[in-house]
C-alpha cells in the first residue's frame, strides 16, 4: 500500500493525485458562501450528483452538463490547484465535489459554512462497486482478491478511508441546517422527489415539468449516453473500461451478487459494531 498511498490526518490518499504540494493549496482554499458542495465516500453517487447539481442551478439547460466534462463543471475541491480552470477564477455559484472527511475540510469551510449535499450508498453496493473500479484505474495497483479487498475497506486501508469514518464524521457535523442529506437508494427509488428536493435547498424554484426533465436525463441509462459524463475521454491506461464500466450498473442490491454468504455475514457484524452509536435511519437498514 504504501507505495500508491499518502496518509493525510490519518486517511490513505492516491498519492498520485494527492501531491503534497495540492494539499497545501487545499489547506488555503477560501470559499465563498454560495459554493455549492457535493460531499461522497467514493462510489456513492458522486458523478450522478455532478450531473443533477448543474441542471439543478441552470433551471434545466441541457448545456450546462454537454459542455464540459463532468470533472471540469464540477471539479474537485481538494484539486485545485491542477483544476484545468483555477477554482479562484471561477463564477459564483461554484460547485465543487470532494471525498474528503469532516475531518478534512480547510478552515474556511467551517467559518464560511457553504451548502452541502452528502450523499450515502450502501456499504455494500459501495464495496461492490468500488471492487469493480479498482481493477479498471492505475493510481492504487491492485487491490488483491475479492476477500482480501473486503478486508481493506473494512479497515479503512483504501483510497479515502473507512467508510465508517466517513459517514460517521459527516452525520456527526455541527452546523446541520447547511448540509442536506440524502442517499443514493432515495434517489434510486423515486429521483423526481429527489432532485424536488434538492432544487428546495438549494434555493432553486423550478417548474414541475423542469424537475421532471432534470430526473428522465439523470437516469442510469440515459446520462450514461453522455460522453461528458461517462469519462468514456479518459485514456484507456488511466481508466480501462473495457473491463468494466465507470457507470457499471447503477442499482441498489448489487453486492447480493457479489459477497459471499461469509463475507456478508463478516461485513454485517463489523457494521453492526461500528455504527452502534449512530441513530440516523438508513434505507438498507
Ligand atoms: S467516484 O469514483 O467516487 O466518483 O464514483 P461515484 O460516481 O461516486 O459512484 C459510481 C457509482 O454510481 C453509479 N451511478 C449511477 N447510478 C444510478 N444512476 C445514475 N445516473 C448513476 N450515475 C452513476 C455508477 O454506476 C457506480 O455504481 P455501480 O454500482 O458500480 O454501477
Amino acid at each position: 500500500e504504501a507505495e500508491y498511498y499518502t496518509l493525510y490526518k490519518g486517511v490513505y490518499l492516491p498519492t498520485k493525485v494527492h501531491p503534497p504540494e495540492s494539499l497545501k493549496y487545499y489547506e488555503e482554499f477560501t470559499f465563498r458562501p454560495d459554493d455549492i458542495l457535493i460531499v461522497t465516500y467514493p462510489k456513492s453517487g458522486t458523478t450522478w450528483m455532478q450531473e443533477i447539481v448543474p441542471l439543478i442551478m441552470s433551471g434545466g439547460d441541457p448545456a450546462s452538463v454537454e459542455t464540459l466534462p463532468n470533472w471540469v463543471r464540477v471539479p474537485w475541491l481538494e484539486l485545485g490547484q491542477s483544476s484545468t480552470h483555477k477554482h479562484e477564477e471561477r463564477p459564483s455559484p461554484r460547485m465543487f465535489a470532494t471525498h474528503f472527511q469532516y475531518n478534512m475540510m480547510p478552515p474556511s469551510f467551517f467559518d464560511v459554512k457553504p451548502k452541502v449535499i452528502y450523499v450515502m450508498r450502501n456499504p455494500k453496493d459501495v464495496f461492490t462497486s468500488a471492487f469493480h473500479y479498482y481493477g479498471i484505474i492505475s493510481i492504487v495497483g491492485d487491490q488483491g482478491t475479492q476477500s482480501e479487498f473486503l478486508h481493506k475497506f473494512l479497515d479503512g486501508k483504501v483510497m479515502f478511508g473507512s467508510w465508517f469514518d466517513h459517514v460517521k464524521g459527516w452525520l456527526n457535523a455541527e452546523d446541520k441546517e447547511r448540509i442536506m442529506y440524502i442517499s443514493y437508494e432515495e434517489m434510486i427509488t423515486d429521483l423526481k422527489d429527489s432532485v424536488a428536493r434538492m432544487a428546495q435547498f438549494l434555493e432553486k424554484s423550478l417548474d414541475a415539468q423542469v424537475i421532471e426533465k432534470i430526473a428522465d436525463r439523470c437516469v442510469f441509462k440515459n446520462m450514461k449516453q453522455n460522453k461528458m459524463s461517462n469519462y468514456s475521454q479518459v485514456p484507456r491506461e488511466f481508466m480501462d473500461q473495457t473491463k468494466s464500466e465507470f457507470l457499471r450498473k447503477g442499482i441498489a442490491g448489487d453486492w447480493k451478487n457479489q459477497l459471499t454468504v461469509a463475507e456478508v455475514e463478516h461485513f454485517d457484524a463489523v457494521y453492526k459494531d461500528r455504527m452502534k452509536d449512530v441513530k440516523y435511519t438508513f434505507l438498507w437498514d
